[in-house]
């Protein structure tokens, strides 16, 4: 799948823009604060409808307008597509496919298929749990567009219980009621939990290859999914369900104490470790960004298996901290892949890049030109 063609208006500083993009590797060129993320985030928005960074919908029109214009036009599976989005302050964006109004944004959701890398990514292994489990229901819901739906369904079941919890011994039906959210809760949270541990055994076919190769056969990288429940790696949905509903009928008191659902994939968490040890805490800067990018250069495997096309690879800033021979592994790695790269200083990028299909793009207040090389 590519990206042919980009035309933005007022997205972020990105007043007036009309790109096409080549077919395999774009590297986008310019100094701190210039619009290189904004570009990026601008095909990312095209892809889920929603900006990877913290900022509001209105936050991403420019300062000084109204509404802002994002068209890509798409080729998959030797298709034509096209996916326009207008944002405009203060109204719910508005998504075309084809030119024909699509009634929920998360209908786009498959379309445009990408796997991204940010500097911000390094928080699926420095912070919480949530940005793990923020980065495997993204993940799965590009390919699995009902697994959306479902755990859109499950965070309304916890809610619903934990309402139930807080108030148990007020009402006498609730001992009954509790069972009903008690099968809701199971029934849909295994399926979570299937899913999810299923694609992280998936993920982690690739990413420990990955992993090996870019550090020169040194280091092993080890993921696994980790669910509060207890351990359901290799087990059949009903052994999961059979687990899980033992553990909250156990432990109803003690979530009636606590006023909220304390077991189930709304907790669950990814461990991912460098030679047995645990990345967060034991890996350098340079493994630690190794092991997301393993883990990406994954993802794209599993799409390209589950689609049957590679999906466009957006890196950001990518390079630094990575040893040359990281670097070099890296690009070689994406070769073929339709990949948008941004960078501070090409020095690197144009000696590893000597035989690549490729072009060189400079960026300047959110103003975009071609280098010929
Ligand atoms: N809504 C907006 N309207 C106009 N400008 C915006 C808006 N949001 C952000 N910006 C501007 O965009 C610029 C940042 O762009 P971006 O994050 O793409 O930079 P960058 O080229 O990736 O820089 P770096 O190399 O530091 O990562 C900032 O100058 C910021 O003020
Ligand atoms: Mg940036």
């Amino acid at each position: 799948m590519i990206v042919k063609s980009l035309k933005i208006k007022n997205y972020r500083n990105l007043k007036e823009v009309e790109l096409n993009l080549n077919e395999d590797l774009n590297i986008f060129i310019g100094n701190n604060g210039q619009g290189k993320t904004n570009l990026l985030e601008s095909i990312y928005v095209c892809s889920i409808g929603r900006t990877f960074r913290l900022n509001s919908e209105n936050e991403l029109i420019n300062f000084n307008e109204n509404k802002s214009i994002i068209e890509a036009s798409i080729n998959k599976n030797n298709y034509d597509l096209k996916i326009d989005l207008i944002l405009e302050k203060n109204k719910r964006k508005q998504v075309f496919f084809n030119g024909v109004k699509l009634d929920k944004t998360g209908e786009m959701i498959g379309v445009l298929n990408n796997v991204i890398f940010t500097p911000d990514d390094m928080k699926i292994i420095k912070d919480s749990p949530i940005e793990r489990r923020k980065f495997i229901n993204i993940d799965i819901s590009q390919i699995k567009p009902k697994y959306k739906y479902m755990l859109n369904q499950y965070k309304k079941i916890v809610s619903q219980r934990n309402n139930i919890l807080k108030n148990f011994y007020t009402n006498n039906s609730n001992k009954d009621i509790i069972n009903i959210w008690n099968d809701y809760l199971v029934n849909i949270g295994t399926e979570l939990i299937y899913y999810r541990n299923d694609y992280i055994n998936n993920l982690k076919k690739y990413a420990v290859d990955i992993y090996s190769d870019l550090s020169g056969n040194n280091e092993m990288l080890d993921i696994s999914y980790k669910s509060n429940i207890g351990n359901i790696n290799d087990k059949d949905k009903s052994y999961i369900k059979k687990i899980f509903l033992e553990k909250i009928e156990k432990n109803l008191e003690n979530e009636i104490e606590r006023r909220v659902t304390l077991y189930g994939p709304h907790k669950d968490d990814l461990s991912i470790k460098i030679n047995g040890k645990e990345c967060k805490y034991f890996a350098s800067q340079g493994q630690q960004r190794s092991a997301i990018l393993a883990i990406k250069l994954a993802e794209i495997e599993i799409i390209n298996k589950e689609i049957g096309e590679y999906p466009i690879l957006l890196l950001d800033d990518v390079l630094s901290e990575l040893d040359n021979s990281r670097k070099g592994y890296l690009i070689k790695y994406i070769k073929g892949i339709q990949t948008v790269i941004t960078t501070t200083d090409d020095n690197d990028l144009k000696n590893l890049t000597k035989n690549y299909n490729k072009n060189f793009y400079y960026i300047n207040e959110g103003k975009i030109g071609n280098i010929t090389n």
